[in-house]
């Protein structure tokens, strides 16, 4: 692949040289549908996938082709941690609306996950560590800001730590587990495959330009499509929505910024497979998608205020002196920019617009986790289920200004709580009440289990069943050792007998 340069800029993304995604026929004639979505990007196909699973008949319009705008141009990392950080995020919403927002990105990853694995999609997702750490261009963030956000990410429940010395980008940073990457144009080839298979319609090169209420449909190619519920997945929201008031908070709120990404192959191994993001502003994001004889490196960045910049060739310039000062023998294929929406308290805009209408937006650089959570609260709602990240999303917030939101509580059935412990963390749900410096005895597929995490949030587990004749260990909050009730036995965190009648340690635990 030749190299672009500012005078030949092909601005192909890597992912649409790399998958094919169906084409689809225009809207010919007037149809009706239980439910229509607008805007065939990774929100509205999920959407679609999910109200079609769920028996629903749906048509999605796309003005152009499928996954090809802003989807088509993400760089697609997948993970919980918000551009907002996260102290910034307890400070503005509180510690609970915080682990909503984080377990929200977790969720949406989940989904994604079984959705692959429901339609065997092969779009190279695998999960990986995410990095964030200092500025790769320059400057340095203070140690100790690092410690104090692990350490406040492992309180809300997330398996963070902090890294003195962060794989390929150096110097201080937080480890973030089971975050993930995938192929998205190829997910989305699946994903569109699936939405057929269940009878689900969709066109391309069709346009909504006119929405009626009664009955509630849209104008499309000359033709009227009607439904019963309309899903706004357009990510810059529709200004031809008539007769919706609150269109317009959507609207004047938001920011888009445009951000730039470059490409280039390097040698298998000479950068980790994991996701970096360092803590310059703004921030720059790394990534890798192997390829059978190479890794394609995706390094984006250089944001800024959409139209504010008189030559975004300088945008895509420096991006690659930044990258090419890291691996100077990187050859760069691709460049290419889109646009990300901002709202002005960091969170995304999901919620009901007017009676059976609703839309997603300000995903800021989230649009994969986010844009899948978005289609989940727009699916729920349609389909009459609770959703445990509505009120967190929707644009008026009331529940979170009232501070009366208990969604953990209110939420526990949700699927993915009972299904959280593969996600939260590599240890899973019970583990996340095990603060730093405590110990607990947790049930774990019928056997007791003696948990402990030290200062640092490392997990230990070993079996809580003590070695001399059977009793059940118990934590020592002063001594950080477990005491044995029945004859006294006392065990350091890793099992190793410190006093018997007890010889033998405490067995590891798998
Ligand atoms: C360079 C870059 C890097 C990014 N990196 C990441 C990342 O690493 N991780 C992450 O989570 N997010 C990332 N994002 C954000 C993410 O890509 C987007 O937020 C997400 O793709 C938005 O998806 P969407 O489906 O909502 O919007 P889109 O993909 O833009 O889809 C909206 C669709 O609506 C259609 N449409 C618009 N108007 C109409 C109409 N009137 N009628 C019919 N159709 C219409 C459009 O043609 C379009 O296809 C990045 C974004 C960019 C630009
Ligand atoms: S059973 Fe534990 S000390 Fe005897």
């Amino acid at each position: 692949m030749p190299k672009p340069t500012p005078a030949h800029p092909d601005t192909t993304p890597y992912w649409s040289d790399s998958a094919s995604i169906s084409n689809f026929p225009a809207v010919e004639r007037d149809e009706r549908v239980d439910v229509i979505v607008v805007g065939g990007g990774l929100t509205g196909l999920t959407a679609a996938y999910l109200l079609t699973a769920a028996g629903k008949t749906v048509a999605v319009i796309e003005r152009q082709r499928c996954a090809q705008i802003d989807t088509g141009h993400t760089t697609a990392h997948l993970t919980m941690v918000t551009d907002l950080r996260l102290p910034d995020l307890v400070k503005r919403f509180g510690r609970d609306h915080a682990q909503a927002a984080w377990d929200a990105g977790l969720a949406a990853i989940s989904r994604i996950d079984f959705t692959i694995q429901e339609n065997s999609i092969s779009c190279g997702f695998e999960w990986v560590d995410g990095y964030l750490h200092t500025p790769l261009a320059e400057g340095d963030e203070p140690t100790a800001s690092f410690e104090e956000h692990a350490a406040l990410a492992t309180d809300l429940g997330f398996d963070a730590a902090f890294v003195q010395d962060v794989p390929f980008a150096g110097g201080p940073g937080i480890r973030f587990e089971r975050q993930a990457r995938f192929h998205p144009r190829k997910y989305l080839a699946g994903v569109v495959h699936a939405i057929r298979a269940a009878g689900g319609r969709i066109y391309e090169h069709s346009e909504a330009d006119e929405f009626s209420t009664d009955p509630l449909g849209v104008k499309v190619n000359g033709h009227t499509l009607t439904c019963d519920d309309i899903f706004i997945a357009t990510h810059n929201p529709l200004v031809g929505v008539r007769g919706v008031a609150s269109a317009t908070v959507f609207q004047t709120k938001l920011a888009l910024y445009t951000t730039y990404v470059v490409a280039g192959r390097v040698a298998h191994g000479t950068v980790p497979d994991a996701l970096f993001w360092d803590t310059a502003d703004p921030y720059h994001y790394l990534r890798l998608e192997p390829r059978h004889d190479h890794d394609l490196v995706i390094f984006g960045g250089e944001d800024h205020k959409t139209g504010q910049v008189p030559s975004p060739n300088e945008c895509y310039q420096r991006l690659e002196e930044t990258l090419t000062a890291r691996l100077p023998d990187i050859e760069i294929s691709h460049r290419w920019s889109g646009q990300v929406i901002e709202t002005p308290d960091g969170l995304p805009y999901v919620g009901q617009m007017a009676d059976h209408q609703y839309a997603a937006t300000g995903f800021a650089g989230n649009g994969m986790t986010f844009g899948t959570v978005g289609a989940m609260i727009a699916s729920d709602a349609i389909l009459g289920q609770a959703n445990p990240w509505t009120e967190l999303f929707d644009p008026g917030r009331a529940a979170i200004r009232r501070g009366a939101w208990q969604y953990l509580k209110e939420n526990a059935d949700y699927p993915y709580y009972l299904i959280r412990d593969r996600f939260a963390g590599a240890e899973g749900r019970s583990l996340r009440s095990v603060k730093r410096g405590q110990g607990l005895v947790l049930e774990r597929d019928g056997e007791k289990v003696a948990a402990s995490r030290d200062d640092s949030g490392a997990v230990t587990l070993r079996s809580a069943i003590c070695t001399h004749m059977g009793c059940t260990v118990a934590w020592n909050e002063a001594e950080r050792t477990w005491d044995c009730p029945c004859h006294g036995s006392r065990f350091k965190p890793n099992g190793d007998v410190i006093s018997g009648p007890a010889e033998a340690p405490l067995p590891e635990v798998k």
